[in-house]
């Protein structure tokens, strides 16, 4: 009989994430006790597998997000935040295939024409996604192309500058847990969240275009499935680093979303509007704030 793969990953000075292809996963605190009992001290070795290695990804992702305020995790969309949310998604996108390419080109000069090869696939599947935001921006009446060349949200610019640095590395496996880690959570988003975001967009517009693709209904699915068995394929070392830079994209994405999602809707509009010097009737609508009104946070769910 074949026996179970154990994968373990160290992601903080005190966490590490353990996972059996079995199906069980939990966080491991060393015993500090440095009596050379404790297997999961030294950095695992072994081959991966798919049961495993999704185990120790999801894993990092939750515990990344364990952070998040619960009261702000799911905060009732508005339009002016659907707005904000597809200028990060711009934002997110945009570089996404240069910067995949360039750590394909890495791979290649280091002789890994595989791991360049996965990067390329992925550089082709996400081309373009820039622009079906930019799509769901104009149909919601807002100016896509001049707003983001003018405004990247506070919480977003993080996010990109990690991928950023992820890219550039001399050895770039660390970009694959990032690209988890946001295809991942997109995937998540259900036929029902979209249904929500439709109802606040005006009557017969397409501006669900990006939300579509990168949720469970698109190419998210697949492209999640496909990047776990390519992990679980890899050497130990670069599952390592993958399911440590899963972690630290986690961190950052919860923390930006923290931000982001804190705003009141009259912060947002007020944001928006400044960035193009001009008023935004479709999104801010019957919304104003009454004079004086003190900028709050937006309700949460
Ligand atoms: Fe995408
Ligand atoms: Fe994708």
């Amino acid at each position: 009989m074949a026996r179970s793969v154990t994968e373990w990953v160290k992601v903080t000075d005190d966490v590490s994430i353990v996972a059996r292809d079995s199906g069980e996963v939990w966080f491991h605190t060393p015993n500090g006790a440095g009596d050379g009992l404790d297997p999961f001290t030294t950095p695992m070795m072994g081959v991966g597998a798919t049961g495993s290695t999704i185990r120790l990804l999801d894993g990092a992702i939750n515990l990344g997000f364990a952070k998040i305020e619960k009261r702000s995790a799911c905060p009732e969309p508005t339009l002016a935040a659907y707005a904000l949310a597809l200028i990060g998604a711009y934002h997110t996108s945009v570089d996404t295939p240069r910067n995949l390419r360039r750590a394909a080109k890495r791979f290649e000069e280091l002789g890994r024409p595989e791991v360049a090869a996965y990067l390329e696939v992925r550089a082709r599947e996400e081309t373009g996604h820039d622009r079906l935001a930019l799509k769901d921006l104009r149909a919601l009446g807002v100016p896509g192309e001049r707003i983001v060349a003018n405004f990247m949200p506070e919480g977003i610019a993080p996010l990109c500058k990690h991928f950023d640095e992820l890219c550039v590395e001399s050895y770039p496996i660390g970009c694959i847990g990032y690209s988890y880690c946001l295809e991942r959570i997109a995937a998540l988003k259900q036929p029902a969240d979209i249904e929500k975001v439709q109802a606040l967009c005006p009557e017969g517009s397409d501006a669900t275009r990006f939300l579509r693709s990168h949720s469970c209904l698109g190419s998210e699915v697949s492209h999640v499935e496909e990047t776990i068995e390519f992990v679980a394929s890899l050497p130990a070392n670069d599952r390592i680093k993958v399911v440590q830079e899963t972690y630290q994209s986690a961190l950052i994405m919860a923390e930006g979303y923290n931000q982001e999602l804190l705003k009141s809707e009259a912060e947002i509009i007020e944001q928006l509007e400044r960035s193009i010097g001009e008023p935004l009737p479709s999104i801010a609508g019957s919304f104003r704030p009454a004079a004086g009104e003190k900028l709050g946070a937006r309700p949460a769910a």
